[in-house]
């Protein structure tokens, strides 16, 4: 089956597009949630949540534990159904039943917990489910083109500007830090609009972080749309273009990070002026 996202050069054309679109001035929406609204049982976890994630843009989204930060990432990356509200892709409405529909759509997520299969290489897990077939007949019978998926791997990564020993070593003989730069790699290789993250670095030491923020410039340097969860204040407001805090539930706050200190966002995240 072909998908418009296994089209390995489609993100230099959106690159070059997005940058005309910047300096024209011109700010492209890549995913917009409007009104999100989602129910566990009679406990209100999201009410009425908007947000718009532009390409090229990093959009941090911080708030207090239980807030429901995970909770709507979870809505935009099909693993929760909301009970209200809409999604819209590349400003076309879509209903997102599971994560491999948002995966069709373009939207790749990576996880907390470097998620990535620890028996299986580098490049088996940025292809994970989406392997490329060996061409000709060795395709038909299932054979798979390993050179290519390979070297495709390698040359994401270099791009990210990982250093690995071996692309043929399983996962597990990588530091967190490289593991987390795979798990980014795969999202960047396969999505076309936007890439979620929930606290990627949470797992990491400090010097491991960088790696991983390095690779979450190089995501919206490439045009894609950022969503970035992060308790890590500091380097949100270095590392993000915008910062939405969500408090109970709601969105309450888009923050300019040039304009705001640690302190001010914290603020805002306990209520703490007014509230
Ligand atoms: N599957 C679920 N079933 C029932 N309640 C849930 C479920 N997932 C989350 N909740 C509840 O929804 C609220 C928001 O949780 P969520 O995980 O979205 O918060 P968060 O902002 O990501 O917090 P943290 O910073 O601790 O990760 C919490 O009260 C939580 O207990
Ligand atoms: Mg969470």
């Amino acid at each position: 089956m072909h998908t418009p996202q296994q089209d390995s050069s489609a993100p230099l054309s959106k690159q070059s597009m997005g940058a005309a679109a910047v300096e024209a001035g011109r700010r492209e929406p890549a995913l917009e949630a409007i009104n999100i609204v989602k129910n566990f049982g009679s406990l209100q976890v999201l009410r009425d949540v908007s947000m718009t994630l532009y390409r090229g843009d990093i959009t941090a989204v911080v708030g207090d534990n239980g807030a429901g930060k995970s909770t709507f990432m979870k809505v935009l990356s099909g693993e929760h159904i909301p009970d209200g509200g809409q999604l819209c892709v590349n400003n076309r409405e879509v209903q997102l039943r599971s994560t491999q529909d948002a995966q069709s759509y373009g939207i790749e997520t990576v996880y907390q917990d470097l998620a990535l299969a620890p028996d299986l290489s580098v490049a088996e897990n940025v292809f994970l489910g989406r392997e490329i077939k060996a061409p000709g007949w060795r395709g038909q019978i299932g054979m798979l083109d390993r050179q290519l998926m390979l070297e495709e791997s390698t040359r994401i990564l270099t791009e990210l500007g990982a250093k690995l020993k071996s692309y043929r070593a399983t996962t597990q003989s990588l530091s967190g830090g490289q593991r987390q730069g795979v798990a980014i790699a795969r999202a960047i290789k396969w999505a076309q609009h936007a890439i979620l993250m929930d606290e990627p670095t949470a797992a990491l030491g400090t010097r491991q972080r960088d790696m991983v923020y390095a690779a979450i410039r190089a995501a919206a340097g490439r045009n894609l749309a950022v969503l970035l969860i992060s308790h890590d204040l500091p380097q949100v407001l270095e590392l993000a273009d915008r910062i939405i805090v969500m408090r109970q539930g709601t969105a309450v706050a888009n923050l300019n990070p040039a304009e705001v200190t640690v302190r001010d966002v914290v603020d805002v995240m306990l209520g703490a002026k007014g509230a």
